[in-house]
């Protein structure tokens, strides 16, 4: 692999994060991590979505101006990430001046071409969706269904994009390129939707939509979400139209992975590849979408109190490093399905595999090492064994499920090797041989159980970046070799382990702690 550019959705800065955009960047951050074990030029953009009227209409609410609603917003996202060792390269606003600039400049050059055309225009209107609905997209009452409001008839002249002229070109991209969609059943969804498309509205009148960036030429229109929103990412890499891109650009377009929730499939697998299209530039390898989380079952929303924010999840649990709920967040659903979070299986699911099987494993290990030979590695412990192979083995097939986004799957590996490693240790008893002084036998077996944890320190780190520094830490370990290089030859005789480095490498949550807090 070349490069690696991966993407996320800009998300809304109407409210603050809450579980399911971290959902989606705590996906998009372990596919990340995977892959810069892969591969050297890798880039992550993610940012904030900060035009239309929903910004507009909230801020006004709160008696800001808009600019100061999408500053402290999108500031709650940056700490959100940052919290939670989510490692983009660049954060896009798209109220960047750059952005703004060069959003007008696709504008023109697609009027220019005859793309855009301006059209005057009835419509159902529903601010949630910032999207036009059409009679058959909504309820029995009338309602959109999404968020359970009447949309409103709006009535303006627009300019509109000739959605229709790119229709049979991206029905055959997606035929001719089964792994375009991700999960790959979604592709048929989008097939259908491509069935009933038309021209699409992408301007509102100012006088109802102030909050966008204006149409060059035409201070009575101002660009409507999708095209500022889509061509955050190009524009985040300095992508400029004719010829005057910067580097990053060159050498990072197309993305290799863009992740998105699937409610906006649609404008991602058709408005985007059209606009791609209609400016000459080619399609991004992958598009990923993933299900949606709720809560206790129950969809997340406002009206419910049931949204809940990443950074308390931490905080409830006291729980100083976000590799716990990164690992659960990443785990929650099989690819592209939904998932759940609830207080109960989080703390149950970490600490069972976490601290129980993992954390332990390595403790015990390490600690038996120390009480049993000085921390010191023999030659003759050295031996070749069915586990190495199995660890040999999940690499690969780890590597594999990535290779098709199976986050879940792929972590149900590294925890299937941590399962048989724990039984190794149970059916071999070292601390019966070292009773018994077969000493190079229990010290084989030792160092077996070692070499595999150096692999999965290596694998777990995508989802657990803290703790897997911790574990190479105590075994030595760097925990910068790329995968295609791991095996379970690096501890080797001589090998020393500290016993003062020795720790538990995460311990289990409390649950009465994280009663209490809620309370
Ligand atoms: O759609 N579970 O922004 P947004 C999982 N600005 N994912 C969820 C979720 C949940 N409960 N709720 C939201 C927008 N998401 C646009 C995107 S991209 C050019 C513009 C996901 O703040 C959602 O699916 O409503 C989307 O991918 C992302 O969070 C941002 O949602
Ligand atoms: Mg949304």
């Amino acid at each position: 692999m070349e490069k690696f550019f991966i993407t996320t959705a800009i998300d809304y800065v109407n409210g603050a994060p809450h579980i399911g955009h971290a959902y989606e960047k705590i996906l998009t951050d372990v596919i990340y991590r995977h892959f810069t074990q892969r591969c050297d030029k890798h880039f992550f953009l993610t940012g904030t979505d900060e035009h239309g009227i929903k910004i507009q209409k909230t801020s006004a609410a709160q008696g800001m101006s808009p600019k100061e609603l999408c500053d402290m917003n999108s500031q709650k996202f940056k700490d959100a990430w940052k919290a939670l060792c989510v490692d983009y390269d660049k954060f896009i606003r798209t109220t960047d001046e750059y952005h703004e600039k060069v959003v007008q400049k696709i504008f023109k050059k697609l009027v220019d071409k005859g793309d855009i055309y301006k059209h005057s225009y009835k419509g159902l209107y529903c601010s949630g969706c910032e999207a036009f609905l059409s009679e058959k997209d909504l309820t029995e009452d009338g309602l959109c269904p999404d968020h359970q409001k009447k949309p409103e008839i709006v009535e303006e002249e627009n300019y509109f994009f000739k959605l229709t002229k790119y229709k049979d070109a991206i029905i055959k991209h997606i035929k001719t390129h089964p792994e375009f969609i991700i999960p790959s059943f979604r592709a048929n969804e989008v097939l259908n939707q491509l069935e009933n498309i038309e021209d699409i509205s992408v301007s509102r009148a100012t006088s109802n939509v102030s909050w966008g960036v204006p149409v060059l030429g035409d201070s009575e229109q101002s660009i409507y979400v999708w095209i500022d929103a889509l061509s955050n990412y190009i524009t985040a890499l300095g992508y400029d139209i004719d010829g005057d891109s910067d580097q990053n650009f060159k050498d990072f377009w197309p993305a290799t992975v863009q992740v998105i929730g699937k409610d906006i499939l649609k404008f991602h697998s058709i408005y985007w590849p059209a606009i791609l299209m209609a400016l000459d530039l080619p399609l991004p390898e992958h598009l990923f979408a993933h299900g949606w989380i709720t809560i206790d079952e129950a969809k997340m929303s406002k009206s419910l109190g049931n949204v809940i924010s990443p950074t308390s999840v931490l905080e409830a649990f006291n729980i100083d490093i976000p590799d716990p709920l990164r690992y659960y967040m990443a785990t929650a659903a099989p690819c592209g399905k939904d998932g759940n979070y609830s207080d109960e299986d989080f703390k149950e699911k970490v600490n069972a595999h976490l601290a129980n099987s993992m954390g332990n494993l390595l403790n015990r290990t390490l600690s038996m090492l120390v009480k049993y030979f000085e921390g010191d590695i023999k030659p003759e412990f050295l031996e070749k064994n069915e586990l190495k192979e199995k660890a040999l083995e999940t690499i690969k097939s780890v590597k594999h499920h990535f290779d098709y986004l199976e986050i879940q799957e792929a972590a149900l590996r590294i925890i299937e090797l941590v399962d048989a490693t724990n039984k190794y240790v149970t059916d071999n008893a070292p601390w019966t041989l070292a009773k018994e002084e077969q000493m190079e036998k229990c010290g084989v077996v030792l160092t077996n159980v070692l070499q595999v944890m150096t692999v999965i320190a290596s694998l777990i780190y995508p989802y657990c970046p803290n703790i897997a520094e911790a574990m190479a830490e105590q075994l030595s370990y760097d925990i910068g070799i790329k995968l295609d290089n791991i095996d379970c030859e690096y501890i080797k005789a001589g090998h020393l382990i500290d016993k003062e480095n020795i720790k538990p490498v995460f311990l289990r949550i409390d649950s009465e702690l994280a009663d209490k807090n809620k309370k």
